[in-house]
């Protein structure tokens, strides 16, 4: 019997629960060679920016053990191109999320409203947390004081379901995430990459130009695992877990761990096929534990009673 692999995630329906995570997937359309993009839940764009946006010089990408390192620092298309250029050239039937990023406040309320009258766009992706951009020197993320203000604004900015997607550089996730659900958040994105740096010992220099950058891919799965099953038990919000997932295990185990949907981000760079294999893997997956729906995975990891 097939799975039923269709969840609502934050107000978003998805045909399943298997996205891609912002800046790891482009517009989309770099990745319609590889795969129907239908076959995905979604996919979550590139960050924007109001205006039109360049990331910071080489090097900007490294590789780490089971892991990558970047600052690229949302070099971005901007709002009018995506819209007027990007959207326009992806297949109809294509789960369409965008992210905002400003260095303001209001810079992300804009964002919010004038997105929320674009036609292509299911929901809108907060990033409140990317660990490499200059602004004041704090992630959006990092204080429950300016992430309320953050999440408020974009509330009232937004007629589009809401999802904050927050850091790894935080003591609380559990405040976090009460945080956005106590202003108004339909949903929590997480995690973003986690601040990190590498160093050339022959050169004596950082390996990143930017020296800091965001550690993403495998190695950060367990960190994010931890996460989003924090952030499940402090909050009724629908959580996107994302970290290192590049097969459909990784994909169950974050659903088990209380996430509803997930996204795939370094594993694209990898394997292009990489979300549309971990669709497949994750409906045989369900299959062969007996489940007539994948939404029964989520929430299910079974913790065993303390020693007596
Ligand atoms: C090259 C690169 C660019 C990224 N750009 C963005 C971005 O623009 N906005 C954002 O919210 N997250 C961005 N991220 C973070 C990812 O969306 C994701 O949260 C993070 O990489 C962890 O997932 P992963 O281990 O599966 O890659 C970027 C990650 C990478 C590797």
């Amino acid at each position: 019997m097939s799975v039923d692999m269709r969840v609502d995630f934050a107000g978003i329906p998805l045909r399943n629960p298997v996205l891609t995570a912002s800046g790891t997937f482009g517009y989309g359309t770099e990745f319609a060679p590889f795969l129907d993009l239908r076959e995905l839940g979604g996919f979550v764009a590139k960050s924007l920016t109001l205006a039109p946006r360049h990331g910071n010089p080489p090097p900007r990408i490294a590789e780490a053990s089971s892991a990558m390192l970047n600052a690229i620092s949302l070099e971005n298309v901007g709002l009018e191109a995506f819209v007027n250029e990007k959207l326009p050239a992806l297949p109809e039937g294509v789960t369409v999320i965008a992210s905002c990023f400003g260095t303001e406040i209001d810079q992300y309320a804009e964002l919010c409203k004038r997105l929320s009258s674009v036609e292509r766009v299911a929901g809108l992706e907060i990033n409140a947390s990317c660990p490499h951009v200059k602004s004041g020197g704090i992630e959006f993320g990092q204080d429950p004081q300016v992430l309320a203000q953050l999440v408020r604004a974009c509330r009232r900015a937004a007629s589009l379901p809401l999802v904050v997607k927050l850091s790894p550089n935080v003591t609380s996730i559990a405040e976090m995430a009460r945080v956005c659900e106590a202003e108004g958040a339909d949903g929590l994105a997480l995690i973003n990459a986690g601040q990190a740096m590498d160093v050339d010992v022959a050169t004596r220099r950082p390996v990143l130009r930017n020296v800091l950058g965001g550690l993403s891919g495998p190695a950060i799965r367990p960190i994010a695992l931890r996460m989003v099953w924090q952030a499940s038990q402090a909050v009724k919000l629908p959580i996107c877990g994302i970290g290192g997932i590049a097969t459909a295990e990784d994909a169950a185990k974050f659903l088990l761990c209380g996430a509803t949907a997930v996204q795939v981000g370094t594993a694209n760079y990898l394997n292009p096929q990489a979300a549309a294999e971990v669709v497949r893997g994750l409906a045989a997956l369900a299959a062969e534990q007996g489940l007539t729906r994948v939404q029964e995975l989520v929430g299910a990891l079974e913790i065993p009673p303390p020693p007596s």
